[in-house]
């Protein structure tokens, strides 16, 4: 089938390399030159395990390329795949929707003959249905132009495996007939049993928002109860373990520290709770409110105990700090609870050193007057407090002993419980774990 797809960030870039890999023909189109260059040329712009083969074979194939025409999209797809950013407003909770809505604009008048416009972005509820009444006066075809949503739930650092077989497909429809062309789409998905499920297009926009209220809710309970574990002696770790056992609970996204962050989930669950306060029902989701505030109050709480551990004065101190995306396995800063730990321990006046094995020029960008450095040793050399804020495998892999001959000071607080607290303690260490007891 003939496909487009609109915006090539971490969604559209993974999605177009994968539908082209799965046999279709597909262009993709984004607004930055730059962009586009760089994944006709086969680089892919992000860090994103696994996707550089995607594109290069599909790129080989000669059934993918990149675009800034819109005349050149319109003409060559009858299937457009939206997949612009939906970040969160300035000044507001609400989504920023000027690039759903910029793409739609550019798109509506060149849709000359029947097609399907199928959005994966991440709406507020109710965007879908404007869209359709906007592509209905809009596109010459009018009617004959028809619009879906087909939410994705990829992971950053999994995005492949989560576009090609993911755990479900969401197909929210207007007209029955967009079924087969979208079971079409997704034929090569849909063989391997993946269970899909059928809806109205308001229902598919909500499965998004409310899987990642879901999410953000599993994590920042957890972080609720290390909270209590800290004043009460007992162990989040251990806690987490016991009631994920219970298959009603579940043992994912239950690991306590310094929380969630990266492009979806923050600012997914602020979009959520501005859309449906203009629904008139905001007392549906005030627990989103306190969700947030959970989860900004674990950042604050490393802040306090470094101080504490550096003798209650930044001034004068060099903090460590290891790890700078929102996840390993991602080069993505937006939002990042290590950075904002960072940045905040800057601001209160420590020497500020970050390591991330792929985050830096993205977090260089961001922050631009913390250190940064790719050399482990020399970020760790002479610190007095390190800060292991994602959890990167090879700082699991770490030797608390040798790094331990290099600091000043032997304390280290784990914001992701994620080093083994036995063998940082045997070699020395004074180490912290939120929501563990430190001893
Ligand atoms: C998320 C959703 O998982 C995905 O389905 C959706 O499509 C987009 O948003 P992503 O943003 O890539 O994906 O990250 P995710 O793996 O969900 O992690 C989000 C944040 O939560 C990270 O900062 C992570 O460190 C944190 N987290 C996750 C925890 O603090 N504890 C956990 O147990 C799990």
């Amino acid at each position: 089938m003939k496909l487009s797809v609109i915006g090539c960030g971490y969604l559209g870039a993974t999605h177009a390399a994968c539908m082209a890999d799965l046999g279709h023909d597909v262009i993709g189109i984004d607004v930055d030159p730059a962009k586009v260059q760089l994944l006709n040329d086969g680089v892919v712009p992000f860090y994103e395990p696994g996707l550089d083969e995607v594109l290069t074979r599909a790129l080989a194939s000669g059934r993918l390329r990149f675009t800034t025409s819109w005349d050149e999209v319109a003409d060559f797809a009858d299937v457009h795949f939206l997949c612009v950013g939906t970040p969160q407003k300035a000044g507001s909770y609400a989504a920023d929707l000027r690039y759903v809505d910029g793409a739609i604009a550019d798109l509506a008048p060149r849709l000359v003959r029947p097609s399907l416009v199928i959005g994966k972005s991440t709406v507020p509820v109710g965007t879908a249905d404007r869209l359709a009444a906007y592509l209905l006066e809009h596109a010459p075809a009018g009617a004959e132009v028809h619009l879906a949503w087909n939410p994705e739930f990829l992971r950053e650092g999994f995005a492949v495996q989560d576009t090609v077989s993911p755990d479900r497909l969401v197909f929210g429809i207007a007209a029955a007939e967009d079924e087969q062309t979208m079971r079409a789409v997704y034929e090569p998905v849909l063989v391997k049993n993946t269970p899909l499920v059928i809806s109205n297009r308001p229902t598919a926009e909500l499965v998004k928002t409310a899987a990642n209220s879901f999410l953000a809710t599993k994590i920042s309970f957890i972080n609720a109860m290390a909270e209590i574990c800290e004043v009460a002696g007992a162990d989040v770790a251990v806690l987490a373990e016991a009631i994920g056992h219970d298959e009603r609970i579940g043992s994912k996204f239950l690991r306590a520290g310094i929380g969630f962050g990266g492009g979806c989930l923050p600012k997914d669950i602020r979009a959520f709770q501005a859309r449906v306060g203009e629904l008139g029902v905001s007392d549906a989701l005030t627990f989103l409110h306190d969700i947030d505030e959970i989860n900004l109050r674990r950042r604050a709480h490393v802040v306090d105990l470094a101080r504490t551990i550096v003798g209650g004065r930044f001034v004068g101190t060099k903090v460590a700090v290891l790890g700078a995306a929102f996840k390993p396995d991602s080069d993505d800063v937006r939002d990042s609870p290590a950075l904002d730990i960072a940045a905040s321990v800057f601001t209160q006046g420590a020497d500020v050193i970050v390591h991330d094995p792929k985050a830096i020029e993205n977090a260089r960008a961001r922050f631009p007057n913390l250190h940064y450095s790719e050399d482990l040793d020399a970020v760790v050399a002479d610190a007095d407090v390190v800060l292991h804020l994602t959890e990167w495998k090879q700082y699991r892999e770490l030797d608390p002993a040798r790094i331990g001959s290099l600091v000043r000071g032997k304390h280290i607080i784990d914001g992701r419980l994620a080093l083994d607290p036995a063998l940082w303690r045997a070699a020395g260490w004074n180490y912290t774990a939120l929501g563990r007891p430190n001893a």
